[in-house]
């Protein structure tokens, strides 16, 4: 039996917020159906439960103090351990037991607060070492709540064959309908793949689209990340980064964002603007999949070679939820 979903994927780390998002004031955020919230402390991030023990206040309205946090409404303050260590309205007596809030693993990386609803995360962040050595410059697109799961808007970023239909008017090729087969690689954390695909490049000058074509990597790391690197040859390399954040089983919210080279000039203004006009094309074939959630399975679809990547990650997916290795998917 597959492992009820917010069980399943508790023991990950999910983004929450990006960094620049959180500030002096604490942070809402709902993550596998836990309402929860972030706040700064004098040495990092920290993550609790959202509501006050005491009479359910809004943690959000509170205050960071030091290491804690101070409900706003009778001054009560919880460390990052979710225990409470000050009741102003009786100061000398011992703190009820009872005073706790659930508290949750918190951590900063590239740009990102992360959180981890389990006390022993399964597997650690996922590593893209290239953000943090200050040589890249990023840029992050306006949060994407799109009404659809986590796992769907994986399989639409991963799904090889869509590119020359949904993503026509954008980069995609309508004359490459084709997908030549490629491989999967699987590694301990994810999947890896290398494509080449004939993109159609900007229209400059009313010319039409020259065709470039571009070296595509994905590589997932599992549950809900992907990098995926464009190499072009007539435009600049740059790299993709989606990571979704679960709300519940059937809605989650992206954090997307890119790295490039910092020489080239106007390239943020440039991918943004883009971005979001492929971004949409993909949100309006991914909220209107049924079912919503994510399938474990592959009884209730079908499946063809060309799909080798998204039938890869739900295999994985699958794996993950079900706590054993997976058997071949049917292919037809
Ligand atoms: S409700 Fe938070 S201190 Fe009373
Ligand atoms: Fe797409």
């Amino acid at each position: 039996m597959p492992r009820p979903y917010e069980e399943a994927l508790a023991a990950f780390w999910h983004p929450v917020a990006f960094s620049r998002e959180l500030n002096e004031r604490p942070l809402a955020f709902r993550l596998l159906g836990v309402d929860g919230v972030v706040w700064r402390t004098a040495s990092g991030v920290a993550a609790t439960q959202r509501y006050c023990a005491h009479r359910g206040a809004d943690l959000c309205d509170g205050e960071p103090v030091g290491e804690g946090l101070r409900c706003a409404f009778h001054g009560w303050t919880y460390g990052v351990d979710g225990g409470c260590v000050r009741v102003p309205s009786q100061l000398s007596a011992p703190i009820s037991q009872k005073a706790r809030l659930a508290a949750y693993r918190c951590a900063e990386r590239y740009g990102l607060i992360w959180v981890c609803l389990s006390a022993t995360p399964s597997a650690p962040l996922p590593e893209w070492p290239e953000l943090e050595d200050g040589a890249l410059a990023t840029v992050a697109l306006p949060l994407l709540d799109w009404d659809v799961s986590a796992g769907r808007m994986m399989e639409i970023v991963l799904d090889v064959a869509h590119l020359s239909w949904v993503h026509r008017g954008t980069f995609g090729n309508p004359e490459q309908q084709e997908v030549p087969a490629y491989d999967v690689e699987r590694h301990a954390s994810g999947l890896r793949t290398r494509i080449v695909y004939p993109a159609l490049g900007p229209s400059i000058g009313g010319a039409p689209p020259r065709v470039d074509k571009t070296t595509l990597t994905y590589d997932v790391t599992l549950p809900f990340s992907v990098r995926l690197e464009f190499k072009p040859t007539l435009f600049y390399t740059h790299t993709v980064y989606a990571v979704a954040q679960p709300l519940s089983e059937e809605k989650m919210r992206c954090f997307y964002f890119c790295s490039y080279h910092p020489k080239i000039r106007n390239f943020g203004e440039m991918f943004v603007k883009s971005e979001l006009a492929i971004l949409e094309q993909d949100r309006r074939i991914a909220e209107g999949q049924r079912p919503k959630a994510h399938p474990l399975g592959f009884d209730g679809e079908v499946h063809v070679k060309a799909d080798r990547l998204p039938i890869e990650y739900r295999r994985a997916m699958a794996a993950l939820r079900l706590g054993q290795a997976p058997d071949d998917p049917r292919m037809e």
